[in-house]
């Protein structure tokens, strides 16, 4: 039986080290990490997201800041907005809620953040940086980076030469993830919902990351004696078991079959989830030290 690799207690530990760096950066040199979290609209699932990264912000002891704005802003106004926070030296971090109304040009918009401020990662520069492996003045995109992490507790960070195929190839997730482990030398598959015979691919994998999106989809039996599993997916699927109208959540990976071959797998929820969070709180601490001239904890 795999062991169960709990997201929920070692994004407990990174924010612990997050809090302790910052109070040190406030002791030492007067300087307090700042946040700054956008959402444009009233969508549900972003209201939430962005509520509990603000509380989070200020649970490590950060400046938090969050604007909320109506769904009819316009482009410019958003952008007026990123220019006053790109100029604020309290504000060391930057994070535009996506999606963004249809009427703002979301590519557009996520360019002019500086990449300084950049804690997404999704700048050109820090996807550049990470492309090319200069992983040390990057932001790393926050659910890979938690992943990573993940990953290295289970394997330690000598991940040389290991098969890994990640599932998924998106820009959030899949492609940067994808880079990270190329950058730790293992030997990299990306695979979609469109690759031919994924069942054969998947079964590769030392080290698998499921970021297709899509429910249960990769099945149990394609899972090789001992690998790291690693599921990124939070799908709702009916649940009539549990009565009328009730849901679940379930990951990309069939869960129970998994863990019968796996060697080590999230669940979902509490695997991957409370990584994202945890990371944005990293990199708005590392920017802050940066910003000081300072060389950032690791983590
Ligand atoms: N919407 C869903 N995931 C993310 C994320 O990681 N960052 C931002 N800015 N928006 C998101």
């Amino acid at each position: 039986m795999a062991e169960r690799i709990d997201g929920k207690a070692i994004a407990a530990e990174v924010i612990a080290s997050v809090k302790e760096g910052t109070a040190w950066l406030l002791r030492e040199k007067g300087i307090q990490p700042g946040l700054a979290v956008i959402i444009v609209g009233e969508d549900p699932a972003s209201e939430v997201y962005v509520s509990s990264k603000s509380r989070m912000a200020n649970e490590c002891g950060f400046l938090s800041v969050k604007r909320e704005l109506p769904a009819a802003t316009s482009e410019a106004e958003l952008v007026r907005l990123l220019e006053e926070l790109d100029a604020d030296p309290k504000i060391h971090g930057i994070l535009v809620q996506l999606p963004l109304p249809g009427h703002i040009d979301a590519k557009r918009v996520i360019q002019l953040i500086a990449p300084e401020k950049d804690v997404d990662g999704f700048s050109f520069v820090n996807i550049g940086k990470l492309r090319t492996g200069e992983l040390g003045t990057a932001f790393l995109p926050c659910t890979p980076a938690g992943c990573m992490l993940l990953i290295e507790r289970v394997r330690g960070k000598d991940l040389a030469g290991l098969d890994a195929v990640v599932v998924g190839r998106s820009n959030i997730v899949g492609k940067p993830m994808a880079n990270l482990l190329l950058a730790a030398d293992c030997t990299v598959t990306v695979a979609h919902s469109r690759t031919r015979d994924l069942a054969s691919v998947v079964r590769r994998a030392d080290i698998l990351v499921a970021a297709v999106g899509r429910p249960e989809m990769i099945k149990g039996d394609w899972i090789k004696p001992g690998a790291t599993v690693i599921d990124v997916g939070i799908n709702r699927i009916p649940a009539p078991e549990r009565g009328e109208g009730k849901t679940r959540l379930v990951g990309d990976v069939e869960h129970a079959a998994a863990e019968k071959a796996a060697g080590a797998i999230t669940p979902v929820p509490g695997g991957v989830g409370p990584m994202t969070i945890a990371m944005l709180m990293v990199n708005t601490l590392v920017s802050a030290y940066r910003s000081a001239g300072l060389e950032p904890p690791s983590f």
